[in-house]
């Protein structure tokens, strides 16, 4: 059996902890392993590269990914998507493990749909996927952001000014409302509930009120520009912000043990099933157990922000 592996979409710190499982997995259980090099675009080109266990020695602590990853224009053409199955028959690839955000998912679906079996594991910081609580790279993310804004903090208090911090997260507010929590962030704007700017100016002006005159407002970038966030507030309140776009370095950094211990686990669990012909599954952790759910089932949900987290980070950073 020659089981093919891949990282696709964005990157997330613990990918190659993922990789690292998935082939050494796969060749304790007899079979022969392909790395797919930079996602689906990377498959449409046929580049691959054979793997053997010290292809993956010493990137578990690294971020990125070893295998690059990519985005795929063309996958998403009914054309695509037959030379990329065409590919992996020539390349006679019996299974598919692939690592990767909602595009991902879809993917894998559109695979194991055609008769070349595939599982997908979550792996981005957005942490959107649903039937998972967590995604690979997304703790990593998290700490990353708290670190950032701890430091900001510090500059916010000595000037008394309040920050605008925009974090990553294009349709989903996971990365702020958690980040959020972390840091105590005096407001936290994230695309599934809306921007309701009285309410953050008037916590602002609360916060003025009672002599704190610094202030952490979170944005998740899906929710609005922040300039055009900025300013409205500033309009209406009257006060100085600043605005910082945290950007890319989201994505980068070590990976935390928590996501290496996810992506191995995941990593491990997605091909286990997959050589016991269990596949079409999205293979996540829900409740601090390993869940295998339909692909389609995944590719057709979104996962939803928790309403409750958000207004407890309210009364918790009470102004
Ligand atoms: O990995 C997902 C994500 O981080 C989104 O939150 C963000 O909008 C996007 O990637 C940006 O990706 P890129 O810079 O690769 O276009």
């Amino acid at each position: 059996m020659l089981i093919g592996v891949l990282t696709s979409g964005g990157d997330a710190p613990g990918m190659n902890a993922a990789v690292r499982a998935v082939v050494r997995t796969t060749i304790f259980r007899g079979c022969q392993v392909i790395g797919i090099r930079r996602g689906l675009h990377g498959l449409l080109q046929n580049d691959m590269v054979l793997l053997d266990t010290s292809s993956v020695a010493d990137i578990i602590y690294r971020g990125g990914t070893i295998l690059y990853t990519g985005r795929s224009e063309e996958f998403r053409t009914p054309e695509g998507q037959k030379r990329a199955l065409d590919i992996l028959r020539d390349n006679a690839i019996d299974g598919l493990l692939l690592v990767g955000g909602d595009g991902t998912v879809r993917a894998a679906q559109v695979i194991d749909d055609a008769g070349i079996p595939a599982n997908c594991i979550p792996g981005t910081i957005d942490n959107d996927i649903p039937y998972s609580d967590t995604s690979i790279g997304f703790d990593t993310a998290v700490n990353t952001i708290c670190d950032a804004v701890d430091k900001v903090r510090d500059t916010a208090e000595a000037l008394e000014r309040t920050f605008i911090v925009e974090v990553m997260g294009r349709s989903s507010g996971f990365l702020a409302l958690t980040s959020g929590v972390a840091c105590g962030a005096e407001s936290i704007i994230v695309p599934e509930f809306g921007i309701d700017y009285e309410r953050v100016c008037q916590r602002l002006r609360n916060s003025v009120a009672r002599r704190k005159r610094h202030s952490i407002i979170i944005l998740a970038e899906g929710a609005g520009d922040a300039p055009t966030v900025s300013a409205e507030i500033r309009r209406r309140t009257g006060y100085d912000l600043r605005v910082i776009t945290l950007g890319h370095i989201q994505r980068g950094g070590t990976p935390t043990a928590q996501d290496r211990v996810l992506a191995s686990t995941l990593g491990y669990h997605a091909v286990e099933l997959l050589v016991q012909g269990t596949h079409g599954k999205l293979v996540g952790q829900e409740n601090g157990r390993i869940s295998v759910v339909d692909l389609g089932a995944a590719a057709s949900s979104k996962k939803p922000l928790n309403k409750e987290s958000f207004e407890m980070a309210e009364v918790l950073s009470a102004t």
